[in-house]
């Protein structure tokens, strides 16, 4: 009879945190939920459940997990589950229908993804230099990577660059180009094979007055023009001191989903980025970030789609360098990092990058 690792159930727990309130629960403990009764099942490594069970007295934490017993030997190396093992694992649920009212999985299953935000930094001089780092150092992860140079030497780093780094912009206009001085448009970036884009950056946001409404518009508009977006959130200081971290960061994403169709989120990722962190030295610590993604990832399931949430990367940004990028990898939520500073450092930021090997 199979037994949920501890640590596994621990980490449903964190992950689910804000069904139960943080309650700290044992391994298959039952608890009841919404007048419903759950129980919480491990399965392998990285991929949690939660099954909903009905009111059936003969119904036992242990026949529960038993049922799911063969979604453990499906395992894929590193954790990071695939759609195939979603797939079982649904297959699984079903069969079991009659005590399985619903199944949650949480937890990334995209890709790791980090990115490069040189914000507006560099000479030719540096950017060279820069460039010939990052092609000699060695990202041996299995990781997509994403730079991002400051506009006007765009074209020279993607000349520059070679795999596995692609390149983004740090910002595009909201719709079509034309009398917008001093803007870049999406079809620009098209154009110049740049495949992605960089939105919604607090620096944007607080700065240059972009507010979630624009944000919106502008990925609805780079989607639509072929231009991947990386759409980044994130509460300032006195927003997360006021306990209102999880509703600023729904509120930025509902202006996304607002915009967007389902199928869009293929082609977002989403970056969250404390304000306070942001160029500060001052990371989150790994259980913040991960209790925003988990939060994060719970509204996209209610609020777009399980299969969405489950895809969908989220990116941590916000003082992330080649000393903390390890721990923050191994939370369940974080599939990425969006990297400001340590990202002008070539050596640093290929570390970060190989840091995805810790992921779970
Ligand atoms: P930082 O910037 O890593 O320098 O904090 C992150 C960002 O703004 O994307």
């Amino acid at each position: 009879m199979p037994v949920s690792p501890k640590s596994l159930t621990q980490k449903i727990i964190n992950s689910f945190g804000a069904f139960f309130g943080h309650k700290q629960a044992e391994e298959e403990e039952e608890i009841i939920y919404n007048k419903q009764k759950w129980i919480i099942i491990g399965s392998a490594h990285k991929t949690m459940m939660m099954m909903t069970m009905s009111f059936n007295t003969t119904t036992t934490a242990s026949n529960a997990s038993c049922s799911l017993a063969s979604s453990q030997k499906t395992s894929v190396r590193g954790g990071r589950a695939n759609n195939k093992l979603r797939a079982q694992k649904h297959a699984i649920a079903r069969q079991n229908g009659r005590r399985a009212s619903s199944l949650v999985v949480c937890d990334g299953t995209g890709k790791f993804v980090v990115g490069g935000n040189w914000k507006c930094n560099g000479t030719i001089d540096s950017i060279d230099k820069l460039c010939a780092s990052l092609n000699s150092g060695k990202i041996t992860a299995d990781v997509e990577v994403i730079c991002a140079p400051p506009m006007v030497y765009i074209d020279r780093v993607q000349s520059k660059l070679k795999a596995p780094y692609q390149i983004a912009a740090q910002n595009c206009w909201v719709s079509k180009g034309g009398a917008f001085t001093g803007e870049v448009s999406a079809e620009m970036l098209k154009d110049a094979n740049i495949p992605w884009v960089i939105l919604g950056h607090s620096e944007r946001r607080s700065l240059c007055g972009e507010t979630n409404e624009f944000v919106g518009l502008k990925t609805k508009y780079a989607l639509d023009t072929g231009v991947k977006v990386v759409a980044c959130i994130g509460e300032s200081l006195a927003q997360r001191e006021a306990g209102d971290t999880l509703n600023v960061c729904f509120a930025q994403l509902k202006a996304i989903v607002d915009c967007v169709t389902e199928k869009d989120w293929e082609n977002i990722i989403i970056a969250y980025e404390p304000v306070w962190a942001i160029g500060t030295g001052k990371v989150a610590t790994p259980d913040q970030a991960q209790e925003v993604h988990a939060g994060v990832r719970k509204w996209m399931n209610e609020n777009v789609s399980a299969d969405v949430a489950s895809k969908v990367r989220i990116q941590y940004g916000g003082s992330v360098n080649a000393g903390n990028c390890d721990e923050l990898a191994t939370k369940p939520d974080i599939d990425g990092f969006l990297v400001g500073g340590a990202s002008l450092d070539g050596e640093a930021f290929v570390k970060i990058c190989n840091s995805a090997a810790h992921s779970k």
